[in-house]
């Protein structure tokens, strides 16, 4: 049985079914569907349209609907073309013609928009708390790294010597904005389609504020069309969830270099790495290299979906079905990243020695032997030649920095003392920069705005 046998004289081909059903993945929203269903029998009950006591049965019926799927004792049937109909289908066979009353004022057009809407709701609180959960990580090591520092790197050249808590937070400010990402999306999703019908509302005397409150959005649609035909909320979250995966990944590939014995900053845990089948010294780092690799579909998910939607005319169309794969794809495998990522990074003990012996390059404050000598009054640019050819000459010739510098009628012995890379560290003294004070209060903002986020996730959950 189809959900539209009157106006047609055959049953639809199995053709048709097999590839337009879309049960097969949608049935992971039968939560959000029967709590869908049950707002919507409120409603219908609220505005006189059924009675209460035919709304009463509905909501006993879908009651018993939730203990099967819960019991894992729900039979799909074969012509259940997607998980509306599938609940819809044994409403009726356990109701009769009361189970018939369910969709009075409703098209699956507004109740696959608001399904979708309640599951996203649910899936970025979920992914925003691993986020906070990881972020956590990355202060605690922050907050234990102390003074330690390394070389710090641009174009994977090295560059100036860093705290490591510096650098570590480098990468905790980016997931910060990835949470502020996802509560906008979640506060611009908030809204309840409902009461939008097929696309143009209702001759019913449907109250949409009612079913909107009833399911704890935040207001309902302004415009029926829009809604059925929106699917903006979707691309955001998988928007998110692709620079997520980005940001991952720069931090599963910071972990591929650091955990390889030419840098040997980081040693991973057995648990967390993985060995060769043949070669019997390797230890490998697949979380951090999957992490890299996982983000490709992140950004292909995006990009199909946003490929689906342009030149879609108004409203509903079938292609929206084609937001669901991706999503759901999209947010197991960030989940799956977060977590492993988390117990990577949380298991994983740092050589702050071997850190600190690469960045102890006298080559590393070159840079503050120009700023010394801007202080005396040199341009910027004569002063970084200057510097610029001490350390050629250095190179050159084999003589350590500190000779030439000490030796030199402009910089001497007060300069020379510039070159050790911890007191260079302790010298710095911008806001946001790698300074000892700096990176004190950058600690303490961040972890004010990590207990804001992890209270404002722990609210939306
Ligand atoms: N499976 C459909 C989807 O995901 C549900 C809505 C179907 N609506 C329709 N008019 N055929 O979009």
């Amino acid at each position: 049985m189809t959900l539209w046998e009157g106006r047609f004289s055959s049953g639809p081909s199995s053709e048709l079914m097999s590839f337009t059903e879309s049960l097969s993945f949608d049935k992971v929203l039968w939560r959000e569907d029967i709590r869908g269903s049950k707002a919507h029998v409120r409603g219908l009950i609220h505005s006189g349209i059924i009675s209460s006591d035919d709304g009463e049965a509905l909501l006993d019926g879908l009651d018993k609907i939730t203990a099967e799927f819960e019991d894992d004792r729900f039979v799909f049937l074969e012509s259940d073309e997607d998980i509306h109909s599938a609940i819809e289908r044994r409403l009726t066979e356990l109701l009769g013609d009361v189970g018939a009353k369910l969709h009075t004022g409703r098209s699956r057009n507004d109740q696959i928009a608001t399904d979708m809407r309640m599951f996203s709701k649910r899936v970025i609180a979920e992914v925003g708390t691993q986020v906070v959960s990881l972020c956590e990580v990355f202060l605690e090591i922050a907050r234990s790294a102390k003074d330690s520092y390394l070389p710090g790197y641009t174009h994977t050249q090295r560059a100036q010597p860093i705290l490591l808590s510096h650098h570590l937070l480098a990468h905790g400010w980016a997931f910060l904005r990835d949470l502020d990402r996802l509560a906008a999306t979640y506060r611009r999703l908030d809204v309840s389609p409902l009461g939008a019908g097929a696309l143009g509302g209702s001759t019913l005397p449907l109250d949409p504020d009612f079913v909107a409150s009833e399911l704890g959005f935040s207001a309902r649609f302004a415009n029926s069309v829009d809604v059925v035909s929106d699917r903006d909320f979707v691309a955001e979250i998988l928007f998110d969830i692709a620079l997520l995966g980005v940001h991952l990944s720069r931090v599963g590939e910071e972990f591929i270099l650091w955990s390889t014995e030419e840098f040997g900053f980081v040693r991973l845990d057995d648990a967390y790495s993985t060995g060769s089948s043949l070669l019997p010294h390797k230890k490998n780092a697949d979380i951090a290299e999957l992490a890299r690799g996982k983000t490709g579909r992140l950004v292909g998910n995006l990009m199909a979906l946003l490929t689906t939607l342009k030149g879609l005319p108004l409203s509903y169309n079938r292609d929206l079905q084609e937001d669901k794969e991706g999503l759901f794809d999209s947010v197991k495998q960030v989940s799956l990243a977060l977590k492993a990522v988390r117990g990577m990074i949380a298991t994983s003990s740092f050589d702050f020695g071997r850190m600190k012996s690469f960045a102890d390059s006298e080559y590393l404050v070159a840079v503050d032997l120009a700023e010394f000598l801007v202080k005396g009054g040199m341009p910027f640019r004569k002063a970084h030649s200057l510097v610029g050819s001490l350390v050629r000459d250095s190179i050159e010739r084999r003589v350590p920095l500190y000779e030439l510098v000490s030796a030199h009628p402009l910089l001497g012995a007060e300069a020379s003392l510039l070159l050790e890379p911890a007191s260079a560290i302790r010298r710095r003294i911008t806001p946001g920069g790698s300074g000892q004070e700096a990176v004190a209060s950058q600690l303490s903002e961040f972890s004010g705005l990590l207990d804001q986020q992890r209270k404002a996730f722990a609210e939306l959950g």
